[in-house]
C-alpha cells in the first residue's frame, strides 16, 4: 500500500507531504524524484521587506553572455553542430520551468520540454517583487535539451523563458542560490523517478541507509535540506523514461557548485565501495583532471517483490533487499553509472556523460569490485526483459556481515520510528480539543491523516 510508503519521506524530508498529495491523488502524468546531499548545509537567500528590493552583495553581477570562457564556448558549438543533445521526444507539450539556477557567472534554467535543443528562447529576469527589469532580456539557446544557460543581471531574483522577446511567459521561479565559490558538498545522488506499482518502501529506507553508511564512517542523521524532493508533473503524459531525461537535467544543473561529485542513479541500485566509503575512492581517484568515473555493475536477480506494508522487526530481517539477493551474474559494464563532477559536465545522460569540458577526462574504475554498483535487478513486470537472468551464470556474492547487520539495524530504527505509531493518550490531551467542536473522542474515532 503505498500511503506507508510515503510517511517514510514525511519524517526524512518535509517536501515529501506535498509529494504523497500529488502522486496519491494524480495518477496520472508525473514522476518524483530526490536527490540527497552528504554534508552540512549552508547559505541562502536574503530576502529584505523593507518596501524596496535590497540587491544583496552577491546579486550585483552583471555578465554579458551565458558562457564563461572561450572554450566553453567553441565546446558548445561543436557539441550542437554534432548534434550530441536531439532528442525531440513529444512536440507538443508546454513549457514549464522545472528549476533555475544562479552560479558564479551564469544561470541555468531547466524545462520541462523534450523537443527545443538549439532552438531560441529569451531569457526574462524579474526583481524581488517579480517586476521585470527593463531592459534585460537575453536571447539564448537551448541547449543541452531542457536546459538553457542564460547571462546574470544585477537584481534578478526570479527568471522565466518566452518564444519572444515580448511574449507572456510561464511563472517566474526564484533563482535558487548555487553562486559557491567551492561546493557545500562532498556527494549529491539525484535518484531517478520511481516506476511501477512495486511497494517502495523498503527500498527508499535501505537505500538511504546503505548510502549513508558508504559516505560517513559513524551515525549520523540528516537534517533538514539533505534530502529534497522534487515533483515533476504537468497535464501531458509522458511515455516510459521521459521524466527521468529531464531529471538528469534538471539534476544536473541542481548540483553544479552545490556539490563536488554527482551520480545518477535508481532506487533499485546501491553504490557499494569495498573499504566502506566512497569519498575515499573518489579521493584516491581524484587527479584534478577528472570529469567522470564510470563504475562497473553487478545485477543481482530479485525475483520477488518487496512487502506491501511494514509488519515488525522479523520483517526487516527477511526482507532487507541486499540480504534477500546475493545471487550475480557477475560484473558487467552494461548499464554502467558514473560519478561526475558536474561542473566539468557539458551534457549528461542517464548512464555517462556525452560531452566533458575542455581539458577534463573520463575514466573507468577497475572492474574488481574496489567499487561497483549493485543493481536488484526485478525479473518481473518489466517492459521488456523479464527474466533476464534465464541462461545466465549466476554467482554469490554477499556483502559482508557486519555491513548487513548494521544496515539492518538501520532500517529497522528508521521504520520502526516512521510506522510504529504510539496511539493518542487521551487522558493527556484537554478534553476541550474535541468538546469545543463537538467532535468525537479522539480515543474512539481519530481522522485520517497523512
Ligand atoms: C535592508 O536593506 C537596507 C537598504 O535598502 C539596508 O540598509 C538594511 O541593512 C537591510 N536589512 C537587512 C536585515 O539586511
Ligand atoms: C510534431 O511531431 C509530429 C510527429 O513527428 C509531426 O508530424 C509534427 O509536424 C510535429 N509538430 C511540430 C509543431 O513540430
Ligand atoms: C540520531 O538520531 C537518533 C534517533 O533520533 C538518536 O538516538 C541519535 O542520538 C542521533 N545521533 C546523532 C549523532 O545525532
Ligand atoms: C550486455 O548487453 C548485450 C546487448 O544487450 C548483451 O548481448 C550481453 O549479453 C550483455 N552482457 C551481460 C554480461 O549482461
Ligand atoms: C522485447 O524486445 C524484443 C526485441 O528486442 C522483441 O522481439 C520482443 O517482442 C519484446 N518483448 C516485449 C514483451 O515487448
Amino acid at each position: 500500500m503505498p500511503l506507508s510508503l510515503y510517511r517514510i519521506f514525511f519524517i526524512l524530508v518535509i517536501l515529501g507531504f506535498g509529494l504523497t498529495y500529488y502522486w496519491y491523488r494524480v495518477p496520472g502524468s508525473h514522476a518524483n524524484y530526490f536527490s540527497v546531499n552528504f554534508l552540512p548545509i549552508s547559505n541562502n537567500f536574503y530576502t529584505n521587506n523593507t518596501g524596496r528590493c535590497y540587491i544583496p552583495e552577491w546579486n550585483r553581477v552583471e555578465t554579458s553572455s551565458a558562457s564563461n570562457s572561450f572554450w566553453k564556448s567553441i565546446s558548445r558549438l561543436l557539441w550542437m553542430s554534432l548534434d550530441l543533445s536531439y532528442e525531440n521526444n513529444q512536440n507538443y507539450t508546454s513549457i514549464i520551468l522545472i528549476g533555475a539556477y544562479v552560479y558564479p557567472e551564469y544561470i541555468s534554467i531547466t524545462l520541462n520540454s523534450q523537443y527545443m535543443s538549439k532552438q531560441l528562447l529569451y531569457c526574462r529576469y524579474f526583481d524581488c517583487k517579480r517586476k521585470e527589469i527593463q531592459g534585460s532580456e537575453w536571447q539564448g539557446v537551448v541547449f543541452p535539451e531542457s536546459v538553457i544557460h542564460c547571462p546574470r543581471r544585477i537584481g534578478a531574483e526570479f527568471v522565466s523563458v518566452s518564444k519572444f522577446k515580448t511574449d507572456g511567459f510561464p511563472t517566474p521561479m526564484r533563482l535558487t542560490f548555487r553562486a559557491f565559490e567551492k561546493p557545500i558538498h562532498d556527494f549529491t545522488i539525484c535518484v531517478a523517478p520511481l516506476y511501477g506499482n512495486e511497494p517502495k518502501w523498503i527500498q527508499i529506507t535501505e537505500f538511504i541507509e546503505h548510502h549513508k553508511m558508504e559516505i560517513h564512517n559513524q551515525i549520523v542523521n540528516f537534517s533538514n535540506g539533505d534530502i529534497e524532493v522534487k515533483v515533476l508533473q504537468e497535464k501531458y503524459e509522458r511515455p516510459f523514461y521521459a521524466w527521468q531525461l529531464i531529471e538528469i537535467q534538471d539534476c544536473h544543473m541542481r548540483a553544479k557548485y552545490h556539490s563536488k561529485w554527482t551520480t545518477f542513479i535508481d532506487i533499485d541500485e546501491r553504490i557499494y565501495t569495498q573499504n566502506g566509503n566512497i569519498l575515499d575512492f573518489l579521493n584516491s581517484e581524484d587527479n584534478g583532471r577528472i570529469a567522470e568515473i564510470q563504475i562497473p555493475v553487478l545485477n543481482f536477480v530479485k525475483y520477488e517483490d518487496a512487502p506491501e506494508i511494514y509488519n515488525d522487526e522479523n520483517q526487516i530481517q527477511k526482507e532487507l533487499i541486499s540480504m534477500k539477493y546475493d545471487r550475480t551474474t557477475g560484473l558487467t559494464w552494461n548499464a554502467s553509472k558514473a560519478l561526475i563532477r558536474p561542473e566539468k559536465i557539458g551534457i549528461m545522460s542517464i548512464h555517462y556523460a556525452i560531452a566533458l569540458e575542455h581539458g577534463y577526462v573520463s575514466l573507468r574504475a577497475d572492474a574488481s569490485e574496489k567499487i561497483a554498483l549493485r543493481h536488484y535487478r526485478s525479473t518481473q513486470h518489466r517492459e521488456n526483459g523479464s527474466n533476464w537472468d534465464e541462461g545466465l551464470v549466476i554467482f554469490e556474492n554477499t556483502l559482508p556481515s557486519e555491513f548487513l547487520s548494521e544496515l539492518t539495524r538501520r532500517v529497522i530504527e528508521k521504520v520502526k520510528y516512521v510506522y510504529e505509531k504510539v496511539p493518542a493518550i487521551c487522558s493527556y490531551i484537554p478534553r476541550v480539543m474535541w468538546e469545543s467542536r463537538e467532535f468525537p473522542d479522539p480515543c474512539e474515532k481519530m481522522l485520517l491523516t497523512w
